[in-house]
């Protein structure tokens, strides 16, 4: 690949100098990178950046990839680095990859030298290109939408973590003749504050929930509605809570918490299944604490999230299945305005073997009540 100098929307892509040392060591020694760039050296040193600069760049465009220090385009200043490499000439495909240093992050430096970075690699004859983000990595994976970049799917355990374990890895890919992004999002971001009506707020569900999505989920009424009908294991909810943010960008599920304004205090869970986005069809899931339940807040929370997903997500219809027993969500969807729409007979597995019923409910915008 030819070695020119790039210029993006504010970045300047351009070869490494000697002069980057100190700030590639200062960068490279950052949490955040060491965390997320698990094959980097932890403690990077001065060394590390020289063996880099001198050697390791010009190793990956010795192989037919790209190694850029991302610039400041006025002061030439270091901010982070971006890269192809990993190439399969035979498929015309390579991977690409990032990392800013935390004096230049969150102004759309990593988003911009993405985008200006695959547009060189595309113009210089390749044709996919392949990135890959941990699940709790919400920034990259922004960046990796802005870019134009598409969810291919999950890689499991593709990522080895520094100190131990395997993380699954996120695949997302852009071919030459994909338009170049933002990538269009099924699931939007809610307003900066969330969802409420002054007497409840629906938030997004991260990393700090898992202990009341815990609580949740293995309550008896709510395993029986699980698939299987078995309570999560502690790391089952840690993975759903960490992998939630992910989730949503993806567009499969939006996974809310129900907070009481007055109290501030979490007590809820709703999610937003994006099941069948090619019919415009979504299911709504339920569950609250018991000392919460009886007083509105659910019938109010799910009102939110209905008019969330008809009228700024676009959904068409909404559905919901309850166990036949199970009377007090049927009475929440039925305030709300969901119509009984029948029984599907067997429809989820239950205990030993057996197969239970689901009443199902759907709500289309003009029912709403
Ligand atoms: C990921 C990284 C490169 C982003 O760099 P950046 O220059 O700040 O990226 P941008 O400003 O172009 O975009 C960042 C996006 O993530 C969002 N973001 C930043 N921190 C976030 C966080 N903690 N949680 C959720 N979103 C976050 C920003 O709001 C922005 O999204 P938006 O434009 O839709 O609002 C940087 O955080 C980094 O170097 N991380 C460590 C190394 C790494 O993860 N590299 C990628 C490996 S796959």
């Amino acid at each position: 690949m030819e070695r020119q100098v790039i210029e993006g929307d504010g970045v300047r892509l351009r070869p490494y100098r000697d002069d980057d040392v100190a700030d590639l060591v200062a960068g490279c020694d950052d949490p955040l990178v060491r965390q997320f760039l698990d094959g980097l050296p932890s403690p990077y040193t001065e060394a590390d950046a020289r063996w880099w600069v001198g050697e390791g760049a010009p190793a990956v465009w010795a192989n037919g990839g790209m190694a850029y220090a991302v610039a400041d385009p006025d002061s030439d200043r270091f901010l982070g680095a971006v890269g192809v490499d990993r190439l399969v000439p035979m498929r015309r495909q390579a991977e690409i990859g990032y990392w800013v240093a935390p004096w230049a992050r969150g102004r759309g430096v990593a988003t911009a030298a993405t985008r200006a970075l695959t547009g060189h690699a595309f113009a210089s004859g390749l044709v996919r290109l392949e990135l890959f983000t941990r699940e709790e990595n919400v920034a990259s994976q922004r960046v990796a939408l802005a870019a134009g970049y598409r969810h291919e799917g999950v890689r499991r355990a593709a990522s080895p973590q520094r100190g131990g374990g395997r993380r699954d890895s996120i695949a997302w890919v852009r071919l030459a003749d994909d338009p170049p992004g933002p990538t269009h999002r099924l699931l939007p971001d809610l307003p900066p504050n969330g969802l409420t009506d002054g007497v409840v707020a629906l938030r997004p569900t991260g990393a700090d929930d898992v202990d009341l999505m815990h609580r949740l989920h293995t309550l008896p009424e709510v395993v029986a509605n699980r698939v299987p009908p078995e309570p999560p294991g502690r790391a089952e909810t840690e993975r759903r809570c960490r992998r939630a943010a992910s989730s949503w960008l993806i567009g499969t599920v939006a996974d809310l918490v129900v907070v009481d304004v007055a109290t501030g205090e979490a007590g809820g869970g709703l999610a937003l299944r994006y099941d069948e986005p090619l019919t415009g069809q979504a299911m709504l899931g339920a569950s609250m604490l018991p000392d919460w339940r009886g007083r509105g807040l659910l019938t109010r929370a799910v009102r939110l999230v209905v008019d969330w997903a008809f009228d700024t997500v676009g959904v068409a219809r909404l559905w919901a299945g309850c166990r036949p027993e199970n009377v007090a969500p049927q009475r929440v969807l039925e305030k709300v305005g969901f119509r009984r729409e029948g029984v599907q007979r067997g429809r989820l597995p239950g205990p030993e073997g057996t197969r239970v019923d689901s009443v199902i409910y759907a709500l289309l915008p003009t029912d709403r009540s």
